[in-house]
Protein backbone atom coordinates (compact mmCIF):
# COMPACT_ATOMS: atom_id res chain seq x y z
CA UNK A 1 0.00 0.00 0.00
CA UNK A 2 1.02 3.06 -0.58
CA UNK A 3 2.46 5.25 2.04
CA UNK A 4 1.00 8.94 2.67
CA UNK A 5 3.49 11.73 1.96
CA UNK A 6 4.48 13.19 5.44
CA UNK A 7 2.83 16.13 6.79
CA UNK A 8 4.24 19.44 6.64
CA UNK A 9 3.81 20.65 10.03
CA UNK A 10 4.37 24.19 11.52
CA UNK A 11 5.07 24.79 15.64
CA UNK A 12 3.66 27.63 16.69
CA UNK A 13 4.98 29.19 20.04
CA UNK A 14 8.54 27.76 21.12
CA UNK A 15 8.14 27.69 24.69
CA UNK A 16 8.80 25.04 26.93
CA UNK A 17 5.68 23.22 25.66
CA UNK A 18 6.60 23.96 21.56
CA UNK A 19 10.23 22.51 21.95
CA UNK A 20 9.02 19.32 23.55
CA UNK A 21 6.50 18.84 20.76
CA UNK A 22 9.44 19.61 18.41
CA UNK A 23 10.92 16.93 19.66
CA UNK A 24 8.42 14.22 19.37
CA UNK A 25 7.58 15.69 15.88
CA UNK A 26 10.99 15.59 14.80
CA UNK A 27 11.25 11.91 16.02
CA UNK A 28 8.65 10.68 13.70
CA UNK A 29 8.74 10.14 10.20
CA UNK A 30 5.21 10.77 9.52
CA UNK A 31 5.66 14.81 9.81
CA UNK A 32 7.78 17.37 8.12
CA UNK A 33 8.83 20.07 10.58
CA UNK A 34 9.10 23.28 8.08
CA UNK A 35 7.99 26.11 9.85
CA UNK A 36 8.97 27.65 13.33
CA UNK A 37 6.91 30.57 14.61
CA UNK A 38 7.58 32.79 17.70
CA UNK A 39 6.40 36.35 18.01
CA UNK A 40 9.74 36.83 20.48
CA UNK A 41 12.79 36.20 18.15
CA UNK A 42 14.34 35.15 21.36
CA UNK A 43 12.21 32.30 21.64
CA UNK A 44 12.20 31.47 18.27
CA UNK A 45 16.10 31.44 18.11
CA UNK A 46 16.02 29.56 21.39
CA UNK A 47 13.97 26.96 19.79
CA UNK A 48 15.19 26.64 16.52
CA UNK A 49 18.72 25.88 18.38
CA UNK A 50 17.39 23.65 20.96
CA UNK A 51 15.67 21.62 17.91
CA UNK A 52 18.74 22.08 15.55
CA UNK A 53 16.01 22.57 13.08
CA UNK A 54 16.37 24.26 9.22
CA UNK A 55 12.50 25.05 9.31
CA UNK A 56 11.89 28.77 7.96
CA UNK A 57 11.98 30.93 10.81
CA UNK A 58 8.74 33.48 11.16
CA UNK A 59 7.85 35.58 13.89
CA UNK A 60 4.80 36.67 12.18
CA UNK A 61 2.09 34.40 12.31
CA UNK A 62 0.12 36.08 9.24
CA UNK A 63 3.49 36.34 7.05
CA UNK A 64 3.91 32.49 7.96
CA UNK A 65 0.07 31.70 7.03
CA UNK A 66 0.99 33.51 3.57
CA UNK A 67 4.00 32.47 2.94
CA UNK A 68 4.77 29.07 5.02
CA UNK A 69 4.92 25.52 3.22
CA UNK A 70 2.91 23.65 5.61
CA UNK A 71 -0.85 22.30 6.02
CA UNK A 72 -0.98 21.37 9.60
CA UNK A 73 -0.12 23.68 12.82
CA UNK A 74 0.80 23.04 16.31
CA UNK A 75 -0.59 25.37 18.89
CA UNK A 76 1.48 25.72 21.67
CA UNK A 77 1.42 29.57 22.49
CA UNK A 78 -0.26 30.52 25.57
CA UNK A 79 -3.68 29.60 26.50
CA UNK A 80 -5.17 33.57 26.17
CA UNK A 81 -3.91 33.61 22.14
CA UNK A 82 -5.09 30.36 21.34
CA UNK A 83 -8.46 31.73 19.88
CA UNK A 84 -6.74 34.25 17.59
CA UNK A 85 -4.14 31.86 16.56
CA UNK A 86 -6.68 28.96 15.98
CA UNK A 87 -8.92 30.97 14.03
CA UNK A 88 -6.48 32.60 11.88
CA UNK A 89 -5.02 29.24 10.76
CA UNK A 90 -8.28 27.58 10.01
CA UNK A 91 -9.34 30.78 8.51
CA UNK A 92 -5.99 29.93 6.33
CA UNK A 93 -6.87 26.18 5.53
CA UNK A 94 -5.00 24.57 7.94
CA UNK A 95 -5.31 21.49 10.64
CA UNK A 96 -4.65 22.17 13.47
CA UNK A 97 -3.41 20.49 16.39
CA UNK A 98 -4.39 22.53 19.53
CA UNK A 99 -3.05 22.57 22.99
CA UNK A 100 -5.18 22.70 25.95
CA UNK A 101 -6.85 24.14 27.26
CA UNK A 102 -8.69 25.05 23.95
CA UNK A 103 -9.39 28.81 25.48
CA UNK A 104 -9.99 30.64 28.53
CA UNK A 105 -13.32 31.85 27.22
CA UNK A 106 -16.46 30.02 26.73
CA UNK A 107 -16.79 32.58 23.74
CA UNK A 108 -13.19 32.16 22.57
CA UNK A 109 -14.17 28.38 22.02
CA UNK A 110 -17.15 29.18 20.36
CA UNK A 111 -15.34 30.95 17.92
CA UNK A 112 -12.41 28.21 17.70
CA UNK A 113 -15.45 25.52 17.20
CA UNK A 114 -17.03 27.85 14.15
CA UNK A 115 -13.36 28.42 12.64
CA UNK A 116 -12.77 24.72 12.28
CA UNK A 117 -16.18 23.64 11.27
CA UNK A 118 -16.14 26.36 8.15
CA UNK A 119 -12.95 25.38 7.35
CA UNK A 120 -13.55 21.80 6.68
CA UNK A 121 -10.12 20.91 8.53
CA UNK A 122 -8.94 18.55 11.37
CA UNK A 123 -8.99 20.02 15.05
CA UNK A 124 -7.30 17.67 17.97
CA UNK A 125 -6.91 19.16 21.22
CA UNK A 126 -3.60 18.34 23.01
CA UNK A 127 -5.34 15.80 25.51
CA UNK A 128 -2.62 13.94 25.83
CA UNK A 129 -3.54 11.80 28.90
CA UNK A 130 -6.24 10.13 26.91
CA UNK A 131 -3.51 8.76 24.67
CA UNK A 132 -1.51 7.36 27.74
CA UNK A 133 -2.18 3.38 27.40
CA UNK A 134 -3.09 3.02 30.76
CA UNK A 135 -5.96 5.74 30.74
CA UNK A 136 -7.49 4.15 27.18
CA UNK A 137 -7.11 0.60 28.20
CA UNK A 138 -8.94 2.27 31.38
CA UNK A 139 -11.75 3.86 29.21
CA UNK A 140 -12.25 1.29 27.10
CA UNK A 141 -12.52 -1.51 29.84
CA UNK A 142 -15.43 0.91 31.76
CA UNK A 143 -16.81 1.63 27.97
CA UNK A 144 -17.50 -2.22 27.54
CA UNK A 145 -19.12 -2.44 30.63
CA UNK A 146 -16.55 -4.36 33.41
CA UNK A 147 -18.18 -2.35 36.34
CA UNK A 148 -21.08 -2.00 35.06
CA UNK A 149 -22.59 1.66 34.76
CA UNK A 150 -20.52 4.25 36.13
CA UNK A 151 -21.86 6.03 39.29
CA UNK A 152 -19.22 8.43 40.77
CA UNK A 153 -15.39 8.91 40.15
CA UNK A 154 -12.71 10.58 42.01
CA UNK A 155 -9.12 11.58 40.59
CA UNK A 156 -6.51 13.75 42.13
CA UNK A 157 -3.20 15.51 40.94
CA UNK A 158 -0.80 16.79 43.38
CA UNK A 159 1.99 18.45 41.22
CA UNK A 160 5.58 18.57 42.83
CA UNK A 161 6.31 20.52 40.08
CA UNK A 162 3.58 22.97 41.05
CA UNK A 163 5.72 26.14 41.19
CA UNK A 164 7.82 25.00 38.55
CA UNK A 165 5.62 25.35 35.80
CA UNK A 166 3.02 27.18 37.15
CA UNK A 167 3.64 30.11 39.37
CA UNK A 168 7.03 31.75 37.70
CA UNK A 169 4.88 32.96 34.64
CA UNK A 170 1.54 33.87 33.09
CA UNK A 171 -0.10 30.43 34.26
CA UNK A 172 -0.15 32.70 37.70
CA UNK A 173 -2.45 35.28 36.38
CA UNK A 174 -6.05 34.71 36.02
CA UNK A 175 -6.09 37.30 33.31
CA UNK A 176 -3.77 34.91 31.04
CA UNK A 177 -4.99 31.42 32.33
CA UNK A 178 -8.25 32.60 34.41
CA UNK A 179 -7.05 29.31 36.86
CA UNK A 180 -5.20 26.21 37.27
CA UNK A 181 -7.87 24.05 36.99
CA UNK A 182 -8.72 25.47 33.78
CA UNK A 183 -4.71 25.55 32.50
CA UNK A 184 -3.70 22.04 33.75
CA UNK A 185 -6.82 20.15 35.46
CA UNK A 186 -8.64 20.48 32.00
CA UNK A 187 -6.50 17.55 31.56
CA UNK A 188 -8.54 15.44 34.22
CA UNK A 189 -11.39 16.90 34.02
CA UNK A 190 -11.59 16.01 30.11
CA UNK A 191 -10.30 12.15 31.66
CA UNK A 192 -13.24 12.35 34.50
CA UNK A 193 -15.85 13.25 31.22
CA UNK A 194 -14.65 10.57 28.92
CA UNK A 195 -14.81 8.09 31.65
CA UNK A 196 -17.97 8.67 33.13
CA UNK A 197 -19.14 9.02 29.14
CA UNK A 198 -21.57 11.69 30.82
CA UNK A 199 -22.11 15.43 30.48
CA UNK A 200 -21.26 17.87 33.25
CA UNK A 201 -24.56 20.03 34.52
CA UNK A 202 -23.47 21.73 37.24
CA UNK A 203 -20.39 22.07 39.49
CA UNK A 204 -19.49 23.33 43.17
CA UNK A 205 -15.50 24.22 44.11
CA UNK A 206 -13.63 25.66 46.79
CA UNK A 207 -9.97 26.82 46.43
CA UNK A 208 -7.34 28.92 47.48
CA UNK A 209 -4.11 30.74 47.76
CA UNK A 210 -2.73 29.15 50.62
CA UNK A 211 1.62 28.59 49.77
CA UNK A 212 2.39 30.83 46.73
CA UNK A 213 1.48 34.36 46.12
CA UNK A 214 2.15 36.86 49.00
CA UNK A 215 3.36 40.51 48.97
CA UNK A 216 6.71 40.12 46.96
CA UNK A 217 7.36 42.95 44.17
CA UNK A 218 6.43 41.93 40.78
CA UNK A 219 10.14 42.52 39.39
CA UNK A 220 11.52 40.47 42.24
CA UNK A 221 12.88 37.62 40.19
CA UNK A 222 14.05 34.04 41.77
CA UNK A 223 17.64 33.32 42.82
CA UNK A 224 17.77 36.77 44.22
CA UNK A 225 16.13 37.60 47.56
CA UNK A 226 17.89 36.87 50.80
CA UNK A 227 15.06 33.87 51.04
CA UNK A 228 16.52 31.99 47.64
CA UNK A 229 18.65 29.37 49.52
CA UNK A 230 15.71 27.98 51.66
CA UNK A 231 13.00 28.40 49.13
CA UNK A 232 11.65 25.35 47.94
CA UNK A 233 10.34 27.17 44.87
CA UNK A 234 13.55 28.82 43.61
CA UNK A 235 13.92 27.54 40.22
CA UNK A 236 18.07 27.62 41.47
CA UNK A 237 16.92 24.21 43.16
CA UNK A 238 14.81 22.44 40.35
CA UNK A 239 16.82 20.55 37.78
CA UNK A 240 15.82 21.20 34.08
CA UNK A 241 13.90 24.49 34.79
CA UNK A 242 12.52 25.40 31.08
CA UNK A 243 14.20 28.30 30.51
CA UNK A 244 16.93 29.84 32.98
CA UNK A 245 18.79 32.33 30.80
CA UNK A 246 15.66 34.87 31.01
CA UNK A 247 15.08 36.31 34.66
CA UNK A 248 11.99 34.13 35.80
CA UNK A 249 9.88 36.19 38.38
CA UNK A 250 8.95 34.92 42.63
CA UNK A 251 6.11 32.72 43.16
CA UNK A 252 5.55 34.81 45.92
CA UNK A 253 5.12 38.08 43.92
CA UNK A 254 2.21 40.32 44.77
CA UNK A 255 -0.03 39.60 41.00
CA UNK A 256 0.05 36.18 41.46
CA UNK A 257 -4.33 35.76 41.99
CA UNK A 258 -4.85 31.87 40.58
CA UNK A 259 -5.43 29.21 43.57
CA UNK A 260 -2.48 26.60 44.68
CA UNK A 261 -4.99 23.75 45.85
CA UNK A 262 -8.88 22.75 44.84
CA UNK A 263 -11.86 20.22 45.55
CA UNK A 264 -14.13 20.21 42.61
CA UNK A 265 -17.64 18.40 42.67
CA UNK A 266 -18.68 17.48 38.83
CA UNK A 267 -22.65 16.56 38.34
CA UNK A 268 -23.33 15.17 35.24
CA UNK A 269 -26.57 15.08 32.94
CA UNK A 270 -27.27 11.09 33.80
CA UNK A 271 -27.49 11.68 37.71
CA UNK A 272 -23.66 10.59 38.06
CA UNK A 273 -21.14 12.81 39.77
CA UNK A 274 -17.32 12.87 39.97
CA UNK A 275 -14.98 15.12 42.13
CA UNK A 276 -11.53 15.75 41.42
CA UNK A 277 -8.85 17.35 43.50
CA UNK A 278 -5.78 19.48 42.54
CA UNK A 279 -2.78 20.58 44.94
CA UNK A 280 0.57 22.55 43.39
CA UNK A 281 2.63 22.44 46.59
CA UNK A 282 3.26 18.42 47.33
CA UNK A 283 5.97 17.53 48.29
CA UNK A 284 4.91 13.88 46.48
CA UNK A 285 3.92 13.46 43.17
CA UNK A 286 0.45 11.38 42.58
CA UNK A 287 -2.11 11.60 39.90
CA UNK A 288 -4.68 9.22 40.19
CA UNK A 289 -8.25 7.87 38.66
CA UNK A 290 -10.87 5.57 40.13
CA UNK A 291 -14.39 5.22 38.36
CA UNK A 292 -17.24 3.17 40.52
CA UNK A 293 -20.02 1.22 38.88
CA UNK A 294 -22.54 -0.50 39.93
CA UNK A 295 -21.21 -3.53 39.60
CA UNK A 296 -17.40 -2.96 40.01
CA UNK A 297 -14.47 -0.61 40.77
CA UNK A 298 -11.64 0.29 38.76
CA UNK A 299 -8.50 2.31 39.28
CA UNK A 300 -4.99 3.46 38.47
CA UNK A 301 -2.80 5.62 40.66
CA UNK A 302 1.46 5.77 40.58
CA UNK A 303 2.71 2.83 38.35
CA UNK A 304 1.09 1.39 35.17
CA UNK A 305 -1.46 -0.68 37.01
CA UNK A 306 -4.66 -0.84 36.65
CA UNK A 307 -6.75 -2.53 39.43
CA UNK A 308 -10.49 -3.81 38.68
CA UNK A 309 -12.52 -5.63 41.36
CA UNK A 310 -16.41 -6.63 40.95
CA UNK A 311 -19.02 -7.03 43.55
CA UNK A 312 -20.46 -10.52 42.88
CA UNK A 313 -19.28 -13.02 41.97
CA UNK A 314 -16.32 -11.07 43.76
CA UNK A 315 -13.43 -11.16 41.30
CA UNK A 316 -10.26 -9.27 40.69
CA UNK A 317 -8.21 -8.49 38.01
CA UNK A 318 -4.93 -6.14 37.63
CA UNK A 319 -3.65 -4.96 34.25
CA UNK A 320 0.02 -3.99 33.39
CA UNK A 321 0.01 -1.21 30.99
CA UNK A 322 3.67 -0.53 29.93
CA UNK A 323 3.74 3.13 28.36
CA UNK A 324 4.85 3.90 25.22
CA UNK A 325 7.90 5.64 24.34
CA UNK A 326 8.43 9.17 24.63
CA UNK A 327 6.93 12.22 26.59
CA UNK A 328 3.57 12.41 28.95
CA UNK A 329 4.27 8.42 29.20
CA UNK A 330 3.47 7.98 25.56
CA UNK A 331 0.77 9.94 25.22
CA UNK A 332 2.52 12.83 22.81
CA UNK A 333 3.66 10.21 20.62
CA UNK A 334 -0.02 7.85 20.04
CA UNK A 335 -1.05 11.62 20.05
CA UNK A 336 0.51 12.68 16.45
CA UNK A 337 -0.66 8.96 15.52
CA UNK A 338 -4.04 10.61 15.83
CA UNK A 339 -3.91 13.17 14.51
CA UNK A 340 -1.70 12.21 11.50
CA UNK A 341 -4.41 9.21 10.86
CA UNK A 342 -7.44 12.09 11.34
CA UNK A 343 -5.30 14.35 8.43
CA UNK A 344 -4.21 11.51 5.93
CA UNK A 345 -8.07 10.13 6.03
CA UNK A 346 -10.30 13.06 6.93
CA UNK A 347 -11.59 11.20 10.07
CA UNK A 348 -12.41 12.52 13.55
CA UNK A 349 -9.94 12.32 16.58
CA UNK A 350 -9.96 10.80 19.91
CA UNK A 351 -9.97 14.25 21.29
CA UNK A 352 -12.25 16.40 19.20
CA UNK A 353 -13.31 20.29 19.48
CA UNK A 354 -16.21 19.32 21.45
CA UNK A 355 -14.10 17.61 24.60
CA UNK A 356 -12.25 21.00 24.90
CA UNK A 357 -14.98 22.97 24.85
CA UNK A 358 -17.09 20.99 27.76
CA UNK A 359 -13.48 20.64 29.47
CA UNK A 360 -13.11 24.51 29.72
CA UNK A 361 -16.95 25.08 30.53
CA UNK A 362 -16.63 23.23 33.19
CA UNK A 363 -13.40 24.37 34.49
CA UNK A 364 -14.52 27.76 34.46
CA UNK A 365 -17.55 26.90 36.35
CA UNK A 366 -15.64 25.48 39.05
CA UNK A 367 -13.27 28.87 38.89
CA UNK A 368 -16.87 30.64 39.45
CA UNK A 369 -18.10 28.74 42.06
CA UNK A 370 -14.96 28.95 44.19
CA UNK A 371 -14.62 32.27 44.19
CA UNK A 372 -18.08 33.24 44.63
CA UNK A 373 -18.66 30.48 47.47
CA UNK A 374 -21.98 28.69 45.09
CA UNK A 375 -23.06 25.86 42.76
CA UNK A 376 -22.59 27.16 39.51
CA UNK A 377 -24.79 25.73 36.28
CA UNK A 378 -23.07 25.23 33.34
CA UNK A 379 -25.95 26.30 31.11
CA UNK A 380 -25.48 29.25 32.97
CA UNK A 381 -21.94 30.02 31.23
CA UNK A 382 -23.47 28.54 28.27
CA UNK A 383 -26.21 31.49 27.95
CA UNK A 384 -23.43 34.24 28.45
CA UNK A 385 -22.17 32.98 25.06
CA UNK A 386 -25.67 33.79 23.73
CA UNK A 387 -25.76 37.18 25.81
CA UNK A 388 -22.37 38.30 24.22
CA UNK A 389 -23.70 37.06 20.39
CA UNK A 390 -26.57 39.34 21.19
CA UNK A 391 -24.73 42.46 22.21
CA UNK A 392 -22.58 41.66 18.96
CA UNK A 393 -25.51 41.44 16.60
CA UNK A 394 -27.03 44.64 18.50
CA UNK A 395 -24.03 46.41 17.73
CA UNK A 396 -23.96 45.64 14.22
N1 LIG B 1 -0.56 18.95 26.61
C1 LIG B 1 0.24 19.17 27.62
O1 LIG B 1 0.47 18.32 28.42
C2 LIG B 1 0.85 20.54 27.80
C3 LIG B 1 1.99 20.69 28.60
C4 LIG B 1 2.52 21.97 28.75
C5 LIG B 1 1.90 23.06 28.14
N2 LIG B 1 0.80 22.86 27.38
C6 LIG B 1 0.14 23.99 26.71
O2 LIG B 1 1.02 24.54 25.73
C7 LIG B 1 0.78 25.95 25.63
C8 LIG B 1 2.11 26.69 25.80
O3 LIG B 1 2.57 26.49 27.12
P1 LIG B 1 4.10 26.76 27.48
O4 LIG B 1 4.26 26.35 28.90
O5 LIG B 1 4.99 26.18 26.45
O6 LIG B 1 4.16 28.38 27.39
P2 LIG B 1 5.47 29.27 27.23
O7 LIG B 1 5.13 30.59 27.80
O8 LIG B 1 6.67 28.53 27.74
O9 LIG B 1 5.65 29.39 25.63
C9 LIG B 1 4.75 30.07 24.81
C10 LIG B 1 5.48 30.59 23.58
O10 LIG B 1 4.52 31.16 22.70
C11 LIG B 1 5.03 32.40 22.20
N3 LIG B 1 3.89 33.25 21.81
C12 LIG B 1 3.09 33.99 22.60
N4 LIG B 1 2.08 34.54 21.88
C13 LIG B 1 2.27 34.13 20.60
C14 LIG B 1 1.57 34.37 19.39
N5 LIG B 1 0.44 35.10 19.36
N6 LIG B 1 2.04 33.82 18.25
C15 LIG B 1 3.18 33.07 18.25
N7 LIG B 1 3.91 32.83 19.38
C16 LIG B 1 3.44 33.33 20.55
C17 LIG B 1 5.85 32.97 23.35
O11 LIG B 1 6.80 33.92 22.89
C18 LIG B 1 6.51 31.68 23.89
O12 LIG B 1 7.73 31.41 23.24
C19 LIG B 1 -0.26 26.30 26.68
O13 LIG B 1 -1.53 26.37 26.10
C20 LIG B 1 -0.19 25.14 27.64
O14 LIG B 1 -1.40 24.88 28.31
C21 LIG B 1 0.27 21.63 27.19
Amino acid sequence: MLQPDPIRIAIIGLGSRGRFLGEAIQGDSRYRLTALIDTDPDNLRGGRDYLHSSAALYTSLPQALREGDFEAVAVATPDFTHEAVAVACFDAGRHVLCEKPLEITAKGCENILAAWRASGRILLIGFVLRYVRKLRKMHDLIASGEIGRPVMAYANHEVPEGSRWYFHDWHALRRCSTGLLLQKGSHDIDILNWFMNATPVRVAASGGLNVMGGSESDNLTCGRCARSGNCPDCTTHIDHFPDLSKPIACVHRRSVDVEDNHLVIIEYDNGTRASYSECHFSSYPRRSFCVIGDQGRIETADDNKIHLTRRFPADRAVYDCLPAEGGHDGGDRLMLDDFFRAVTENAPTLADGSAGRISVLTAIAAHRSMREHRMVEIEEIEAEIEHVDNLQSAAV
